[in-house]
């Protein structure tokens, strides 16, 4: 589907997808009310939707995913806590810090596998206050990233996620999904969203990534948990009026962008297979479970981002000798050609 004038590919993340025809149609039909006095009913069935499809008993519709990251990590965590999750962990790499400086809390970083913990690293980051004399910061929060985004857009399996949050519970810590792309991760798993979270106490969900919407996630956990957290986005600012147009775009999303989602990994898939009998690149394998495809490049990576954009196609440069390519809503086997032939032929 390529439904927005451009004559460039652009591959930078699932993040940049524009909302269709459809999407705006169904916006400006939105029923709209001044969510902050509790009436908009298009946000209400959105956070009651959500909720259900999750397992949980209730649902908060915010900006962003790093708000609602923020919201939960600031509900779950008081200040001198500490937060346990991977080296890679978008919570502690892009969110601004605001673990620190919103939160006050400090972070124990796990050396995970292609940004995957274990049960067994998360049991040995937790650290207690009670019992250490006062010395240790007080682990509260174990929070998990599904897909993990800088991973490759990997997937947990559901025996260690289970085995994570049993641990985090085992030593009294909160549980936290950072789910920007969970429908990716359960389409590629096969683990159905409840039974994906059913041991975690929040989890946070992106409409504006692979589903497409313009704005939005929402937190789910228990009705207690939420109503925390609502004051939370109250005190950050995030309180907002007639956001039913917004929320109406990721109803949209759910019904029309979810199942859609196998095709951008396969064509992840497809990509990486044939980038990897390119001289001077490769792809891990092992990484390419979703619609991200990581690839290593023998020249520096912002050289062939360089010259790709050169060619009219847009990737990031996500570290010195990687590139990386997202495949979204947007990008047609048309597209995936235009990059694969500059690939082949410009370096
Ligand atoms: C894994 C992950 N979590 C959270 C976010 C934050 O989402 P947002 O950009 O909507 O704040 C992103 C953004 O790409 C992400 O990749």
């Amino acid at each position: 589907m390529r439904e927005y004038p451009s004559d460039r590919v652009d591959l930078r993340s699932d993040t940049v997808t524009q909302p269709t025809a459809a999407m705006r149609q169904a916006m400006m039909e939105a029923k709209v009310g001044d969510d902050v006095l509790g009436d908009d009913p298009t946000v209400q069935s959105l956070e009651q939707r959500v909720a259900e499809m999750f397992g949980k008993e209730s649902g908060l519709f915010v900006a962003s995913g790093t708000m609602s990251n923020a919201i939960a990590l600031r509900t779950h965590t008081v200040p001198g806590d500490e937060i346990v999750c991977d080296r890679t962990a978008h919570i502690y790499r892009y969110e601004g810090g605001g673990f620190a400086a919103l939160c006050g809390a400090s972070i124990a970083l796990v050396e995970g596998d292609k940004g995957l913990m274990t049960a067994d690293q998360v049991a040995s980051a937790i650290r207690k206050a009670d019992g250490s004399g006062s010395h240790y910061p007080n682990g509260s929060l174990v929070c998990v990233e599904n897909t993990a985004n800088l991973g490759g857009g990997t997937c947990y399996d559901q025996s260690t996620l289970d085995a994570i949050a049993a641990v985090a519970k085992e030593r009294g810590c909160g549980t936290h999904i950072d789910g920007a792309r969970i429908f990716n991760a359960s389409i590629a798993t096969g683990v159905a969203l409840p039974e994906m979270c059913q041991a975690y106490d929040s989890v946070s969900i992106c409409f504006s990534k692979g589903l497409g919407a313009p704005v939005g996630s929402v937190l789910v956990g228990s009705a207690e948990f939420i109503a925390k957290a609502h004051r939370w986005r109250k005190m950050f600012g995030g309180g907002w009026r007639q956001a039913g147009l917004l929320a109406a775009a990721a109803h949209h999303a759910l019904d029309h962008h979810v199942d859609r989602l196998e095709e951008d990994h396969l064509r992840a898939n497809k990509l990486a297979v044939r980038l990897n009998t390119l001289e001077g690149f490769t792809v891990d394998m092992s990484t390419v479970q979703t619609n991200m495809v990581y690839v290593t490049c023998e020249r520096p990576a912002a050289e062939v981002a360089a010259v790709l954009a050169e060619h009219g196609v847009d990737v990031f440069d996500i570290s010195p000798t990687q590139i990386r390519v997202v495949i979204h809503l947007h990008i047609t086997d048309e597209d995936v050609e235009r990059f694969f032939s500059v690939m082949q032929t410009a370096f």
